[in-house]
């Protein structure tokens, strides 16, 4: 296919979508290329975002259970000692070790890494490097990055005001942290320092975090994090953030207007969401628009408009999730050698890696109600021998199924380990499981994942361990 390009295939970004299109589309024997401007392979899943923020979460973890005597109630007696660098030590060294892994992989599987800033001159040219490039099928998968807000500079380098890479490399535990936006980012990276021994106030422009979770969920959760120490200042926006040398003084009003006040921190993160990676990409050289949000449109093959060129993760529509990226990855390579390459988008699951876990899958239970009459299924983790076994009371799992076909519409979970349960609801979903399906299936025994099958149980009434 190549012999008028250089390439079959080019990849524009090496982030989970594009590097595994690179790697699928190697595989299925098109020669392939993945143009990157970073020094390491990955994106910002492996560099700056999933797997560095869940060492600090992972380690910290640790560190909090010791210290708040969560580990003497099992009879482990330990005084903890924090050693940050060295924690910080074990985030690099993972981050070192798989974007490595993916440099592996693409000389294993013959995909060239061009390293550079590509830009378009035509839909089968680009430029990376200073070097021409050609292409029959270019895939953009240039990511996201971080949401500005206006009146607020972030600076990485002092450690004062800072974005998501900024607060998983703090030289320091702050005193005290204003997150500002309550959502994944400042939840999870505002309880990894919450864990280390600092304040954290969040500040949150509607009146609930977590936005686009289940509202019954985002309401437990924001009860959890309260007992947790972490103090929400709801429906209220930051006006302005000034800085004078190590000290922030932030200034909030009501989301609605009336009277400003001010809030004294020494680190200020600001994580009030990601935009897509388009500037400088010469999206105009192939006459390919973005839409009101930045997004690049695709068709569900993740063609765009444009003949030979397509799109896939964090800069098209959908949640800017890592998996999600990955899936169309695969998809796109696969539509591309000629295949029938499917994303199901109504079942990408979301988790949040703070303690407990946030899990969910499909609709909410609100969106669910909107479309129809819906029967739920709930059961609380302390209700669940294992969690209560380990300590762990917090939260429930919750199934939502249509109340005609008994069809799994959304399951949603806050548990120690919802990320990993929420798999078996997913996987359910995609099957088409009804409740009664999951309620049927054998659970292994003592495990937190019996609470689904005991939801599902709920769902007519039945759960047998409350
Ligand atoms: P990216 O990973 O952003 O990769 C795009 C790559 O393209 C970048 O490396 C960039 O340098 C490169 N690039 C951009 N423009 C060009 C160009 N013109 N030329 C060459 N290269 C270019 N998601 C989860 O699912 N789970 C998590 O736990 C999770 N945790 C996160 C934690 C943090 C702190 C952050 C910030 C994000 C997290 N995410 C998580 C989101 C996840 O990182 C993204 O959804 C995912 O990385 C998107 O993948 P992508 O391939 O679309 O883009
Ligand atoms: P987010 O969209 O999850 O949350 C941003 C929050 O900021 C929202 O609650 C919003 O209402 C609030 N907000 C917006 N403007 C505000 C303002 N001016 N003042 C106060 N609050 C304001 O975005 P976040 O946390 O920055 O994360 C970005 C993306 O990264 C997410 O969409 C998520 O998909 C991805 N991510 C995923 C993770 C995971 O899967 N575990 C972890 C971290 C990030």
């Amino acid at each position: 296919m190549a012999d008028q390009y250089d390439y079959d295939v080019l990849v524009i970004g090496a982030g989970p979508g594009g590097y595994v299109a690179a790697i699928r589309a190697a595989q299925l024997g098109l020669k392939t290329a993945c143009a990157e401007s970073r020094e390491t392979l990955g994106g910002t899943c492996l560099n700056v975002g999933c797997i560095p923020s869940k060492a600090m979460l992972h380690a910290s973890e640790y560190y909090e259970q010791a210290a708040n005597g969560a580990m003497a109630k099992l009879g482990v007696k330990v005084t903890p000692e924090l050693d940050l660098d060295t924690m910080h030590g074990q985030r690099l060294d993972a981050v070192k070790q798989l974007t490595g892994g993916i440099a592996f992989l693409f000389k294993k599987n013959k995909v060239d890494w061009l390293k550079g800033k590509a830009s378009f001159d035509d839909a089968h040219t680009v430029t990376v490097a200073g070097n021409k490039v050609t292409a029959k099928n270019i895939v953009i998968a240039t990511g996201s990055s971080v949401t500005p807000l206006p009146g607020v500079e972030v600076d990485n380098d002092k450690q004062v005001v800072v974005d998501s890479t900024g607060a998983l490399e703090l030289a320091k535990v702050p005193e005290h942290m204003v997150v500002i936006g309550g959502g994944v980012i400042g939840l999870e990276l505002g309880s990894v320092w919450r864990r280390l021994g600092a304040k954290v106030t969040c500040v949150e422009f509607l009146d609930q975090i977590l936005p686009g979770f289940d509202g019954e969920v985002r309401k437990e959760a924001q009860k959890i994090f309260k007992k947790q120490g972490i103090e929400f200042k709801l429906g209220t926006k930051v006006t302005k953030v000034d800085v004078k040398g190590k000290k922030a003084t932030i200034t909030v009003e009501p989301a609605q207007g009336g009277d400003s006040e001010t809030i004294e921190a020494d680190c200020v993160l600001v994580s009030i969401g990601r935009k897509p990676n388009t500037d400088g990409l010469g999206l105009d050289k192939i006459g390919l628009d973005t839409n009101q949000r930045g997004q690049i449109e695709t068709d569900h093959d993740f063609s765009t408009k444009v003949d030979g060129v397509w799109a896939i993760g964090d800069v098209i529509p959908g949640p800017m999730l890592a998996h999600k990226a990955e899936d169309e990855g695969i998809a796109v390579a696969e539509n591309i050698a000629g295949m029938t390459g499917i994303v199901n988008h109504d079942v990408i699951p979301s988790v949040v890696y703070t303690w407990p876990e946030i899990a969910g899958v499909g609709l909410t239970e609100e969106a669910a109600k909107e479309r129809g009459e819906v029967k739920v299924g709930k059961f609380p983790m302390l209700a669940n021998s294992r969690a209560k076994t380990n300590h762990e009371p917090d939260g429930f799992v919750k199934v939502i199924a249509d109340a005609k076909s008994d069809r799994v519409l959304g399951v949603w979970i806050i548990a120690s380990v919802a990320g990993t349960m929420i798999a078996q609801a997913a996987q359910a979903m995609e099957f088409g499981a009804t409740s009664e399906d999951i309620a049927y299936t054998c659970h292994a025994h003592p495990t937190h994942s019996e609470a689904i099958k005991e939801a599902a149980m709920a769902v007519t009434g039945k759960p047998i361990h409350i």
